[in-house]
């Protein structure tokens, strides 16, 4: 491919950069969203071939670089080529050893002396990343396709730094029921829809419910393999509400994990659970958390397992205090972690984020004009 100049910020970007970074939101967007940003990275050769595209696959696992790094050494890519690449990556590299070590370190060791990023890492801890890189002789160039970054990763970018990223989860009917008339809701979905609610709980810091789902159903909370045993990463369990959980509630456990938040207050429990140090909730399904959640506009994620029954009964958002379609609190379809729709068995999970993230796509990329290269933001530590 030829290298052609193309301007689309204030930094010079060839048409394989440009390509390369496509490529490496493409990858991002297959990631889970949760503690960590969806982060994608490729490979590119002097020649403007992509040698490999990576993507983080959530708190913990190795960051996209990274990942592209190992790809390209699986792919068969020599340390000299490797070398001579330019890492184009959707966020940043970060400065930060945490769960895992410091991007800039990795690239620095691989030796790669040029880096596109798309938008600049709002973590204290983590900044810096550009500036490191310079310093190593490295030459950073930001800003390319910056708006479909920011986009990709815009809720999780303004939970960041402030609260926990929250994903709301619903297992309910057809029509919308959670739990029937006489209040039975073991189990709505399948096996394979279940099995793929504790995955989802196993990748959070913490699993919340209310108190009437625990003196309803006395849930455990933990996080379980298909076999029953439990997994090896336990969420912290928090329970919302004004009356006591009762003593021998099986949500307390004896492990020190759980936390009672004697509040109604969506705010007021985020700032609990982000003091304890939880970087991403998950919802797990109380009609009444849901609702004043989905009313206060802190679902980041909303993940529905939709069964093929039809249950009448309670449904998963009572009293949305709604009185027009005008109100309604719209989504949009996720395509990230797999698509908006998956099948498991019987019963089909859709995820969705709210469509505000969707709504300001267009003024996102206005931002990518010259000028609005980087948009990095100071807000205190971070993640893994
Ligand atoms: N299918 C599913 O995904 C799923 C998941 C979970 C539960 N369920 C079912 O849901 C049913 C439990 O229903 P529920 O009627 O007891 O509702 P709930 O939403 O589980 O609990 C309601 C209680 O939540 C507390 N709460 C805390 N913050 C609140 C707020 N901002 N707004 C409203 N309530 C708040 C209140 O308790 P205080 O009075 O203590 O403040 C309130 O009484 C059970 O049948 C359970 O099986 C289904």
């Amino acid at each position: 491919m030829t290298a052609t100049t193309h301007h689309v910020t204030d930094a010079d970007f060839t048409l394989a950069d440009e390509h390369a970074m496509a490529a490496a939101l493409r990858a991002a967007a297959t990631g889970v969203r949760g503690a960590n940003p969806l982060v994608g990275a490729a490979l590119l050769d002097q020649d403007g071939q992509l040698i490999a595209v990576g993507h983080h696959r959530g708190a913990g696992t190795d960051h996209a670089e990274v990942d592209v790094l190992r790809r390209a050494e699986a792919a068969g890519a020599t340390a000299a080529q490797i070398a001579a690449a330019t890492m184009v990556v959707t966020l940043e590299p970060c400065n930060h050893t945490g769960r895992t070590g410091a991007c800039t370190e990795a690239i620095l060791a691989a030796g790669i002396r040029s880096v596109v990023h798309a938008i600049g890492d709002p973590h204290r801890a983590a900044a810096g990343g550009a500036h490191r890189l310079r310093a190593a002789g490295v030459r950073v160039r930001a800003g390319l396709l910056a708006g479909q970054a920011r986009q990709l990763n815009r809720r999780w970018l303004a939970a960041v730094g402030t609260r926990p990223f929250v994903t709301l989860k619903v297992a309910q009917s057809l029509d919308g029921g959670i739990a029937a008339a006489d209040g039975t809701s073991q189990w709505i979905t399948g096996t394979d829809a279940r099995a793929d609610g504790h995955r989802l709980r196993a990748l959070a810091d913490a699993v919340l419910v209310s108190t009437g789902t625990v003196l309803a159903d006395d849930p455990a909370l933990t996080a379980r393999r298909a076999d029953g045993s439990r997994a090896a990463r336990q969420p912290r369990r928090a329970v919302m509400g004004l009356r006591p959980v009762p003593a021998s509630a099986a949500v307390r456990g004896d492990d020190g994990r759980f936390r009672a938040l004697p509040t109604r207050d969506p705010a007021e429990a985020l700032a609990g659970l982000y003091a304890d140090g939880v970087k991403h909730v998950v919802i797990d399904g109380s009609p009444g958390l849901a609702t004043a959640f989905a009313r206060a506009g802190l679902v980041d994620e909303l993940v529905v397992y939709q069964a093929p029954l039809l249950l009448g009964g309670r449904p998963a958002f009572p009293d949305l205090g709604l009185s027009t379609l005008g109100e309604a609190i719209r989504f949009v379809p996720d395509e990230a972690g797999g698509g908006a729709a998956t099948r498991f068995g019987p019963d089909t999970r859709l995820r969705f984020v709210p469509e505000d993230a969707a709504a300001d796509a267009a003024a996102d990329d206005a931002a990518d004009a010259p000028g609005a290269a980087d948009d990095t933001v100071p807000v205190p530590d971070r993640k893994d």
